[in-house]
């Protein structure tokens, strides 16, 4: 097992990395204050995982939520649903809150913690490689809005994260793939190295080799936490864990929510910045086709859809027309693993780069 901090001052926590994690309490009993504590999970997780988990926890009163699954139930509804079961169940201030499920689970898990008695401790028990490596680090917690995704929510800590890789045997391929597409950002945004070595051991990620996911993971989470410990409510720095969104936020939009994963959107979109900071002279030609290649292998699309025309990516992104004016804000990349922000972007090469990434 590995460990690390996520340094936050006093909010300070452990993210403990390893195999067979769920079944070892001696790793979650230090972070869980009194003697209640509530396990939010979902349909998809639950029969897998919960027994194994509430066994670990035989000295606590447990009580559990399961959620229906989707990022369509990621609602104020569903989210108070939670409350139903504290309140019920009669849970106090001293209660914990473990959210054990994929990025939909603990975003809404850390938001019901974060306004539960006006803040409860939460524990994140990551199950999908893209929580993992994501949502479970960094404390944005929330939930959807009709008008806009995660809309409505809080910045919100947890007092651990348990990242079993043992976890991810029953995660579908095509997820898989699309906490790959995160895992290629941060070597992209701030780590070459990481870059060169997910180049040499994509064929184990794929084959769900739990050494090398165990170290996929572990330097992702090393990434987001040195950014976030520097920019904890995005003033700055933290953008640059958007490179490719921008893009793939407008794919996503535009095919309708669920029709891509995220992290196939982010692929896409991270091809799209490759190759506008291609065009500015700021990474190669060849370097490009390495970011395309891997992206490839790793079984994620490297193309926007074929019908997504540019004037409705510039609409979708938030930009009218042809008219930059400066006010879209994108994340390029200086060089291979260096992310800069700008809004100096060139109107011709951006339209270049629509016609360059669209499929045929
Ligand atoms: N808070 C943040 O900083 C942050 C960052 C990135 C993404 N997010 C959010 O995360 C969400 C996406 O998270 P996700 O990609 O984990 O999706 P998800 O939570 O919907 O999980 C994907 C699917 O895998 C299933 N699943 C989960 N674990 C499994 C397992 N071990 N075995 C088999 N099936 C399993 C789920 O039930 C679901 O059907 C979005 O709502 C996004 O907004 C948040
Ligand atoms: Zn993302």
């Amino acid at each position: 097992m590995q460990v690390l901090t996520v340094n936050l001052g006093d909010r300070s926590y452990p993210i403990y990395i390893g195999e067979q994690l769920l079944s070892q309490p001696e790793l979650l009993c230090p972070h869980i204050r009194g003697r209640q504590v509530c396990v939010v999970t979902n349909e998809t997780v639950a029969p897998l995982y919960l027994d194994k988990l509430c066994a670990a926890l035989s000295d606590y009163q447990v009580d559990t939520v399961i959620l229906p699954d989707g990022e369509s139930h990621k609602t104020l509804q569903v989210w108070s649903s939670i409350f139903d079961t504290l309140l019920s169940s009669r849970h106090n201030r001293t209660t914990t809150l473990i959210a054990l499920g994929g990025g939909v689970v603990g975003d809404m898990t850390g938001f019901a913690a974060a306004t539960y008695q006006r803040g409860v401790d939460f524990i994140q028990i990551p199950t999908t490689l893209l929580s993992m490596v994501d949502s479970s680090v960094g404390g944005k917690t929330g939930v959807n809005h009709p008008l806009g995704k995660n809309m409505i929510g809080a910045f919100y800590q947890p007092r651990c994260v348990l990242a079993d890789t043992s976890l991810l045997r029953t995660l579908p391929a095509r997820e898989l793939s699309a906490g790959i597409a995160e895992i290629v950002k941060y070597g992209l945004i701030s780590d070459y190295d990481f870059f060169v070595w997910l180049e040499n051991n994509m064929d184990d990620l794929l084959a769900g080799d739990m050494t090398a996911l165990a170290y996929a993971v572990k330097r992702s989470c090393e990434n987001k936490a040195d950014v976030v410990a520097q920019d904890e409510h995005e003033g700055g720095l933290r953008a640059i864990l958007n490179l490719g969104h921008t893009f793939g936020h407008a794919i996503e939009t535009a095919q309708g929510y669920g029709n891509w994963l995220h992290g196939e959107a982010v692929a896409a979109g991270m091809v799209m910045a490759a190759d506008l900071s291609c065009r500015r002279g700021a990474i190669s030609n060849d370097e490009l086709a390495r970011v395309i290649h891997l992206l490839q292998r790793a079984n994620l699309p490297v193309k926007a859809p074929s019908d997504m025309i540019p004037t409705q990516f510039m609409e979708l992104m938030g930009v009218d027309k042809k008219v930059l004016d400066g006010r879209l804000r994108l994340v390029l990349l200086e060089s291979m693993g260096k992310a800069i922000i700008t809004s100096d972007i060139d109107a011709g090469m951006l339209q270049d780069t629509f016609d360059a990434c669209k499929a045929d």
